[in-house]
């Protein structure tokens, strides 16, 4: 089996990532509950996890991470614990899901929003936002880069532009972090979400929110923490403020040895490697007669080619794929509605590959020859 859906979920995961996992199922307690060793060994666990993840994004301290079950759960709760009636939001067309259904939920509830459109290579004009600015614009929502096309936002501009007009940013970056830099104070982000499971290479089950200093975010759950038991609302400190009920201490010590392989193998080199995978194949498919891919490919972009040939349901295509040639993709509409539209593949959707460290040039040659072949 060849493996290109690294974008849905990164496969396989580092050895150490495994081995972590395993370990801990078979020595934690529950963590921040007791002062006994197994409690103690979760907690310290967490608490490293939190430290690297700090680091990692130029976070100001440990207590600002707060883990989550992924980055559709962190999106939430920085949207809707940030956003209130009256409030206006510039979003994008890149946008997942996790990040639009919160905000049409707003929008019902007396949220203005508004989108900067993409175009038909899925990339946005950055001077949008000036000109989608309002008086009541609280924040900015966006992705760092598209699930669908994997082409990148500049965010450390439209962070810029967010410290100029005092607003809140609020950045998704489900498809980055871990393998191109994130520095929170640098881009002036208020709010970074991330899933453990992508380009982390971590468990799913796992992901989070960086929180600037000042940003005061509305608790979305309430419950157990371990401590303050006897307030009858959630504490208001960080990290306990944001996270209620037993922390994924298993998965979160797999996200753990997660950072440490990719600190270990180096951003860069990750990134360059799935880089040249992806140009690699790029360079092939790009001149099969009928080929439409999509995306910006002149900048640099996330490790993602999407395409149709000619007007073929990309599920077919995707199905042949897997049962002929054993190639893994994912066809569809990839929860990215608004770009899909943009694009002009609503109907068709999109045939999507993504590359990952543990792909490599074979695989990736076999992939165009299968598609050479379907495609004759
Ligand atoms: N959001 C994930 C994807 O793009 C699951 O496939």
């Amino acid at each position: 089996m060849i493996y290109f859906d690294n974008a849905a979920t990164t496969m396989p995961k580092p050895a150490s990532v495994t081995e972590a996992v395993v370990a801990a199922m078979n020595s934690f307690g529950n963590s921040g509950r007791a002062a006994h060793g197994q409690s103690m060994d979760a907690s310290r666990t967490i608490y490293e996890a939190r430290v690297r993840l700090a680091g990692l994004f130029n976070c100001p301290r440990p207590s600002n991470v707060v883990f989550t079950a992924n980055s559709t759960e962190a999106l939430n709760i920085a949207i809707r614990g940030l956003l209130k009636p009256g409030d206006h939001v510039i979003s994008t067309d890149l946008e997942h899901n996790s990040v639009l259904r919160p905000l049409y939920d707003l929008a019902e509830q007396g949220v203005a929003v508004d989108f900067a459109a993409a175009d038909r290579q899925g990339r946005i004009n950055h001077d949008d936002f000036s000109s989608l600015l309002r008086e009541n614009t609280r924040a900015i929502v966006c992705t760092h880069g598209s699930n669908l096309t994997g082409n990148l936002l500049d965010i450390g501009r439209i962070g810029r532009f967010a410290h100029e007009h005092g607003l809140l940013f609020i950045v998704d970056a489900s498809q980055t972090a871990g393998v191109f830099p994130i520095d929170m104070a640098a881009m002036n982000i208020s709010v970074l979400c991330f899933t453990g499971h992508k380009s982390l290479l971590g468990p799913q089950g796992t992901g989070g929110l960086c929180i600037a200093d000042g940003v005061e975010i509305r608790p979305l759950k309430s419950g157990g923490t371990g401590v303050q038991t006897y307030l009858r609302h959630q504490p208001p400190e960080l990290p306990t403020r944001l996270e209620a009920g037993t922390l994924n201490s298993h998965g979160i010590a797999g996200l753990l040895a997660a950072v440490g392989y990719i600190e270990s193998v180096g951003m860069e080199n990750i990134r360059a490697k799935e880089s040249a995978l992806m140009k690699r194949f790029y360079d092939g498919v790009k001149e099969i007669p009928g080929m439409k891919v999509y995306g910006d490919f002149d900048n640099e972009k996330a490790p993602i080619v999407s395409l149709n040939w000619q007007d073929v349901p990309s599920g077919e295509l995707a199905d042949e794929l897997a049962e002929e040639y054993g190639i893994a993709s994912r066809a569809g509409a990839h929860c990215a509605p608004r770009l899909h539209e943009a694009l002009g593949t609503k109907g068709q959707g999109a045939v999507r590959f993504s590359f990952g460290y543990h792909n490599t040039e074979e695989e990736v040659d076999r992939a165009l020859s299968a598609l050479r072949k379907i495609c004759q």
